[in-house]
């Protein structure tokens, strides 16, 4: 039963190729390597079902989008949407990646991202299971590397003990957020706001959705 899931995760990947990166001999440097121009360069880490990255490349046609997951099954879902996106519109400015944030440097070399979004991250509630949020400092100084010093960094979150967390470890690090909201939906921000789907769903259910913005240590 598992070689035949797995044989069909295989062809379904196949067909996705067009949209997925193989990781790189040196590290990214710039968009010329994927999207073959020289273009900004924004990563969501854990974009899940895709549809906050395919939203985001269709509404920055000049910003070039790198969609990372770890979960090959879940990535999979996210690429063949953008694909089937794709009759409708090109997706010349979005492409993805299985891997772990862990790995980032092996795909990234340093600052050439100008923008990362962490979106409603798995919030590991265990406090012995801290060191696996992906705003855990040893997380945050991977982003730094790879981050353009102008660069910057924006975690959306229904979840008030992730958010808690991340804000103390921004203090630790001495970074001081550039906006912080607890009602997204209901901010200024809101106007320039793509959703994601558990942002849909966590909203639709009531939960008011927590946004932090700030940049690397070497802008503070
Ligand atoms: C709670 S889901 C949110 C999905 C999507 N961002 C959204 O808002 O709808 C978190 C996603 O992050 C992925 N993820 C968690 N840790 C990761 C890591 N270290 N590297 C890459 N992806 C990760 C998970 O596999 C999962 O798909």
């Amino acid at each position: 039963m598992r070689m035949r899931k797995k044989k069909h995760l295989d062809s379904r990947l196949d067909a996705c190729r067009s949209l997925l990166c193989e990781k790189p001999q040196e590290p990214v440097l710039s968009s010329v390597l994927h999207f073959g121009k020289e273009s900004p360069l924004h990563l969501e880490i854990g974009c899940g079902k895709g549809g906050f990255a395919c939203g985001m490349a269709e509404k920055h046609p000049d910003i070039c989008f790198y969609a990372m997951e770890r979960i090959p099954n879940v990535i999979t879902n996210a690429v063949e949407k953008a694909i089937a996106e794709e009759e409708k519109r090109p997706t010349d400015n979005l492409r993805f990646i299985i891997g772990n944030a862990e790995t980032l440097l092996e795909w990234f070399a340093p600052h050439s991202i100008d923008m990362l979004y962490l979106n409603f991250s798995d919030p590991w509630p265990k406090e012995r299971h801290a060191k696996r949020r992906l705003t855990h400092r040893r997380f945050l100084s991977l982003y730094f590397e790879i981050l353009n010093p102008r660069g910057e960094i924006i975690l959306k979150t229904d979840n008030v003990n992730l958010f808690a967390f991340t804000l103390e470890e921004l203090e630790a690090l001495h970074i001081t957020p550039s906006v912080v909201t607890h009602d997204l939906h209901h901010s200024p921000y809101a106007a320039d706001n793509v959703m994601t789907e558990y942002e849909r769903n966590f909203s639709e259910k009531g939960f008011p959705i927590h946004l932090v913005r700030f940049s690397s240590p070497l802008c503070q």
